[in-house]
């Protein structure tokens, strides 16, 4: 079953979060697993109505005097089953990329699924270093959890320079990329893993995405902020 990740980022007030579950009620998403990541004081909206829902972010803390944070804890006691860890935007405006592998492990430790996210910058990609750049990521996010925890974590691959600018790799190449981090994680981790993208997904591009056939789904950004065209793309998606 494909997974297509809602990733609001800082977006949406308390009315337009109103008319886009009122715009999603009526939507079948009938054999997609279809994952809502609004800011968090949003969540609970999105819970109610019995969508999926994920975090953008998860504290590194297990609870206590961390003014700001929000535990695994509280959001697995909202009925919250994804976090999404290691974003590119929180790994670059807030150092979090040494922080992923303790969310990772507080993520796994509170039931909830990592989603994580690996991706290179155009330098590096220019380098010719992609696959050295998601090696790392992978195994520093996988530092301080077993190959069973490793198991429910999904990777999402997002080069980063394809965020938010509507261009996106020749998706032979993206599939490539794809079936290199399945096949490295399952080689040295032993563990089959769900790999999904993102980066400027969109309605003209979704028909050529979904020949990539490596895909387990796809982490939507600015799309998914229009309920229509996002039930749209979904509608798309195999
Ligand atoms: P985008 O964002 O779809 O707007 O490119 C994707 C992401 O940042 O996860």
């Amino acid at each position: 079953m494909k997974k297509i990740i809602a990733n609001f980022k800082m977006n949406l007030l308390k009315d337009e979060i109103n008319s886009y579950i009122n715009e999603i009620a009526s939507a079948d998403f009938n054999n997609k697993s279809v994952v809502f990541c609004p800011s968090s004081i949003y969540l609970n909206d999105f819970v109610e109505k019995g969508f999926l829902t994920g975090s953008q972010d998860i504290s590194i803390f297990e609870k206590g005097s961390y003014t700001g944070e929000i535990s695994g804890a509280q959001l697995d006691s909202l009925g919250v089953m994804y976090t999404i860890i290691g974003h590119s935007e929180r790994r670059m405006n807030f150092d979090d990329s040494e922080l992923v592998p303790m969310k990772i492990k507080n993520a796994i430790n509170n039931d909830l699924k990592p989603i994580l996210c690996v991706g290179e910058t155009l330098i590096e990609r220019n380098n010719g270093t992609v696959n050295a750049v998601l090696e790392r990521e992978i195994d520093e996010a996988f530092s301080l959890i077993n190959n069973v925890d490793i198991s429910n974590v999904i990777i999402a691959y997002e080069p980063i320079w394809s965020i938010g600018t509507n261009v996106i790799l020749e998706v032979d190449l993206l599939n490539q990329i794809i079936k290199y981090i399945k096949d490295y994680v399952f080689s040295k981790y032993d563990v089959q893993i769900d790999v999904i993208y993102g980066g400027s997904v969109n309605l003209d591009n979704i028909e050529q995405l979904e020949t990539a056939d490596e895909l387990d789904g796809y982490l939507v950004g600015g799309l998914s902020l229009d309920a229509v065209k996002f039930v749209e793309l979904v509608n798309k998606i195999q």
